[in-house]
């Protein structure tokens, strides 16, 4: 059933253009407008929001972030991001105007299940994105908003998040649709530029080997640190808690601007950071992630730079770089993140260990 690879999350990883295609699949109308009666929300209700709050964990969570970045930018609605562990248990301000967006692959994990329940005795309208037909929480929810990657095996989430990325950008271009922003031609455009991630996504997939050498190589470190900024970040944070779940090795991720607040002091010679970086056409971003990588390898970091094809000004900075396609830059999480996939599942198979069962962990959690 693996499909001739050694490990599911292997075949999973491979699987991801389909995924990615299957979940855009009938959501864009031949006018190039979006599609989300599933929902259940009627564009009244759409407009009458004032906050949305996403709720989630693990890998789910950084989908979540990313999807901040999306609403506040195209939907220009005020959006927050929590674990829903910690949601559940402190006093929310929720109205009948604040919509409620949990993220779960699996529909079951308690922690955000539990948040969802909370939410609706507030009577806060409350969303699903889930990959899980008939699972708990779409039941429980208003609406749902199904990622379509089909059945994930590995305990490691990788294209179920691939697919979770690409339902927050349908739901934030939608609710931008509906409301009619300031954005209302980048919408479009960018509706046109998801029906092309299906290929962008092939082609990083096609340029991996590299960076499954570079995983070999690194086997023995004692920790690897992760960078980025803006959709970066969350990007870094889910590629350190990979490498922690898979290969069991001390990984963290940070926000590249936060460097200088503290965690430069870790760097020391020969220290493995690996760095997201911006596209070009952000130019104050991109150039404030140079300068960082500067620094890091002043101090003698090894840096590993994940950057877009043909970007010349950070290659003189990179001891490895691995390039990907060039797309805008809240889109660029679909590309960036497949070699993190590619890097810790490596990593870890290099140290002997079984990916699609990492110690201590379960594919959902069903207690808090
Ligand atoms: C963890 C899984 O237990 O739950 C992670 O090991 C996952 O891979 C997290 O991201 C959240 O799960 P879900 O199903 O709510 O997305």
């Amino acid at each position: 059933e693996k499909g001739g690879y050694d490990a599911f999350m292997l075949k999973e990883i491979a699987e991801q253009p389909r995924a990615v295609a299957d979940t855009l699949l009938g959501r864009i109308g031949a006018d190039g407008r979006l599609h989300l009666d599933e929902m259940h929300i009627t564009d009244e209700q759409l407009r009458e929001i004032d906050k949305i709050i996403i709720i989630a964990c693990g890998t789910s969570y950084h989908a979540g972030m990313i999807a901040k970045y999306a609403i506040e930018h195209w939907a220009g609605v005020p959006c927050e991001v929590e674990f829903a562990s910690e949601f559940r248990y402190r006093d929310p301000i929720l109205t009948k105007s604040t919509l409620v967006i949990a993220i779960s692959q699996s529909g079951e994990s308690m922690d955000t299940l539990m948040a969802v329940r909370h939410a609706r005795e507030q009577k806060a309208r409350v969303l699903c994105i889930c990959n899980v037909n008939g699972s708990t929480m779409p039941r429980e929810c208003d609406g749902v908003l199904y990622t379509h990657a089909g059945p994930e095996v590995g305990v490691a989430a990788t294209k179920t998040f691939l697919t979770q990325l690409v339902a927050v950008y349908l739901i934030a271009l939608y609710i931008a649709q509906v409301r009619g922003t300031k954005w209302g031609d980048e919408v479009f455009a960018m509706v046109q530029l998801l029906g092309s991630m299906p290929e962008k996504v092939e082609k990083v997939l096609e340029t991996m080997e590299p960076v499954r050498e570079l995983a070999r190589s690194l086997a023995d470190e004692k920790s690897v640190l992760f960078l980025g900024r803006h959709v970066g970040f969350p990007v870094a944070l889910e590629g350190a808690l990979k490498l922690k779940e898979l290969a069991y090795m001390h990984a963290e991720g940070f926000a590249a601007g936060e460097l200088k607040h503290g965690p430069i002091a870790l760097i020391e010679d020969g220290l493995p950071v690996i760095v997201v970086v911006p596209p070009r056409a952000r130019d104050v971003l991109h150039d404030k992630i140079v300068s960082n990588i500067q620094e890091i390898r002043a101090r003698g970091a090894r840096t590993i730079v994940i950057a877009e094809e043909g970007d010349d000004s950070v290659a003189p900075y990179a001891d490895t770089l691995i390039e990907v396609p060039a797309v805008p830059t809240l889109l660029q999480p679909l590309v960036t993140t497949i070699p993190l996939q590619v890097f810790s599942c490596e990593l870890a198979t290099a140290k002997g260990h079984d990916v699609d069962q990492p110690r201590n962990l379960a594919k959902s959690v069903t207690v808090e």
